[in-house]
Formats: C-alpha cells, structure tokens, sequence
C-alpha cells in the first residue's frame, strides 16, 4: 500500500482530468462489463513470426532476487510443489500476452512480504514451450512449474462461429486447474495476464470462501439475463438453473480464488464441459467461455472485496476511450476490456491509467538490448 501512497498525487492529477473530460466518464458499468470479455474474442495482434519470438527471448530485464521478510517463516526445501506453506498463483503464457504476464509476475513478487513463498503454476499453450526459458531466465529464483495445455481438450468443445473461431483454447484452460496441478495443491490463486497486483497477494490468498469452491467479486448491479439469450431463459430444461441459489450475479472469472479440492470432489470441470456441450448444440448465449462459468457459480460464489478486481482498464480499443476506477481501495488492477496498456503506451496514447502499469513492465526494446 506504501506503492499507491506514492502514487496519490498522480491518482488526484487523473481524478482531475476524469472530472473534467465528460468523455471518460460516459461508460455504465454494464457497457464496461460487456465490453470486458472482448478480450476472449480478440487478440491485440497477431501471434509475432518466429524470428521476432526468438528475439523476444532475450528482450527481457532479469527481475531483481527478492528475499523473504524475516517473519515469513517458511523453509522452501521441504517437500517441493507440495510444502503446504506456499501460496500457490495460477497464470496462463502464450507469445502475445507474454509481456503482460512477465508484468503480472513482477508485480507479485513486488509486493509480497515473503515472495519465496509464492509457487508460480503457468499453463502455456502446448506449441510454445519457448517460453518457459524466457520465464526461467527473467525470474531465475521463481518456484514454477509449466504446464502444457492441449487444446484438443477444449477444441471439440467450442462452439463453431465465426467469433468463437478467434479464441483461444487457452482461455479454457482454468476449468482444468484441479487436474492440471498436483493432489497436494487444495488452493489456487488464478489471475489473468492484463493485471497487476499492488497488494500483497497472501491476503488474497487466506480469504475465507465458507461453503464456495471460488472466490472472486461480485457485480450484482450488471443485468444478470443479458448474459444469456432467449433460447436459454425460454427453455423449461434451463430456465430454472438458478433457482435455489443466492440471487446470482456476474463475476470476472480472471481473478479467482479456487478451492480445488472441493472443485475436484464436485466435479465442476465435467460441469462446465456439460454446459459447453449444451452451448455447441443450442447456443444459448452469445459470449465465449464466462457463461458455462456463470451457469455453474453464479449465486454460489464467496463475494470477495472490489480491491481484488477493479477490472475494465482495457477500455473498448474500437473507441479508444479510457477508463476510470471504480471507487473504493485497490489491490488489483485488471486491463479487461479490448485496449492494453502496453499497446498504448508502446504507440504513445497512453491512457491516465496506464502508466501505473508500466513500473511493472520488464519488457527491454531490442535496441537496448544491442547496447548493453
Ligand atoms: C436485462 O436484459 C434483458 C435481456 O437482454 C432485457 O430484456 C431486460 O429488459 C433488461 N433489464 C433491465 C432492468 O435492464
Ligand atoms: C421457463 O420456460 C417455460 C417454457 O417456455 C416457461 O413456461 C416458464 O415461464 C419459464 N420460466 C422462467 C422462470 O422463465
């Protein structure tokens, strides 16, 4: 929190200019929602060549060593993946978003009163195990294990169109979280790659989830039946899906706090796959991957605080606007939306927000690289 102290000063300079420009203001939380999971249609670029990749593998800033606090109390050789004192965060690499996810990692280990406590779990689609040198070689303390994932797993189970031919398998691979990882690991954290954390991500971690298996912020003022469509609340076999929970709400699957545990005894991977196998056949929402989550959890999820998720920073890159906070304390902030910031701030239109992105960033320019 010390970070954002520092930053108070630019938080009021961007207050001001949001106050006083009527066009950053003009989105409603339901437009910022909706406009959230672009992402998982839409890509900022194409995958780059393997020439430009294999540079890539060198354009980064070894992050400095960073010690535990004294009182962190932990003892790293015991037990490997499975020593029951780490705090275990799942994030997803591919070649676009790698530099994201470099700044997602950086930003932890930053504010982490005990980052060799933290074990990294990243699932990499399985064509590009390049990547893990890149990782190994930018963090070369970091307690990590890769993960390929197949996207034949999920392939099938897309839905053929003409917007979901643009997604990724690997936005589904966090249903496979409770298989991916080993029987020891009971909890994860799962965040995506257009983040950073400015808290220590422990206090995250040890939230409480009472009865849910997941964790994340609820926005209960988004319209709840506009994520599904006529089809769906029209159909006596599925209108009734919600009855019995808790009013159910939307929530940002790309931060998590997971139970995997109760995920496994439950079985809510083959759960979401139903939902998926029902959507392939009789389309019952428009957006990709959030509804089959939004089926299984909705009104089941332990309501985690706002801090955890000021989500929407990406904006809608169609009408390049920015986008402002949302009130209330921040830990996370999550570039959700069709705009990144790197992409702004590499073309030099930054958005106010962007550049509390950038101190994260450890991406090194070919050119600099040349020089040193
Ligand atoms: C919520 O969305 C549904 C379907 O898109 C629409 O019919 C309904 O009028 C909306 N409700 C509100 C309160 O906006
Ligand atoms: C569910 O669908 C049936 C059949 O169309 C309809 O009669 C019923 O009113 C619907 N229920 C809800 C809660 O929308």
């Amino acid at each position: 929190m010390l970070w954002i102290t520092e930053f108070s000063g630019f938080f009021s300079a961007a207050l001001a200019v949001i106050l006083l420009s009527p066009s950053l203001q003009s989105f409603s939380p339901a437009a910022a929602i909706r406009s959230s999971h672009l992402d998982a249609y839409f890509r900022p670029s194409p995958p780059p060549s393997s020439d430009h990749s294999l540079r890539n593998k060198f354009s980064y800033r070894k992050s400095p060593i960073l010690r535990n606090a004294e009182e962190c109390g932990f003892s790293g050789d015991v037990s490997g993946v499975c020593n029951p004192s780490y705090v275990h965060v799942a994030i997803t690499l591919d070649v676009v978003y790698l530099r994201g996810s470099i700044a997602a990692v950086n930003s932890i280990l930053q504010h982490s009163a005990c980052p060799e406590s933290i074990f990294f779990h990243f699932l990499v689609s399985e064509s590009e195990t390049s990547l893990e040198n890149v990782i190994r070689s930018t963090f070369p303390r970091l307690n990590l294990k890769i993960y390929y994932f197949a996207p034949e797993r999920v392939q099938s189970l897309i839905a053929p169109s003409v917007r979901e031919a643009l997604e990724q398998p690997l936005n589904y691979a966090r249903n496979y979280l409770a298989e991916l990882l080993e029987p020891c690991v009971d909890r994860v954290v799962y965040l995506d790659s257009d983040l950073v954390v400015i808290d220590d991500i422990a206090k995250l971690w040890e939230t409480g989830l009472g009865p849910s298996t997941i964790g994340a912020p609820e926005y209960c003022h988004a319209n709840f039946t506009s994520y599904f469509n006529g089809a769906f609340w029209s159909d006596d076999r599925y209108n009734e899906t919600f009855k019995g929970r808790r009013k159910p709400c939307y929530f940002n699957t790309g931060v998590m706090v997971i139970d995997l545990k109760k995920w496994r005894s439950l079985e809510y991977t083959k759960a979401i796959e139903k939902w998926m196998e029902i959507q392939k056949v009789e389309r019952i929402y428009e957006l990709g991957s959030l509804p089959a989550y939004l089926l299984v959890f909705a009104g089941r999820v332990a309501p985690i605080s706002h801090r955890w998720n000021q989500h929407g920073l990406g904006g809608d890159k169609v009408r390049g606007s920015c986008r402002d906070m949302h009130d209330g304390p921040v830990s996370l902030l999550h570039w959700s939306g069709s705009g990144k910031p790197l992409s702004r701030l590499d073309s030099k239109r930054p958005c106010p927000l962007d550049t509390l992105w950038e101190p994260y960033d450890l991406y090194l320019p070919v050119n600099s690289v040349q020089l040193h």
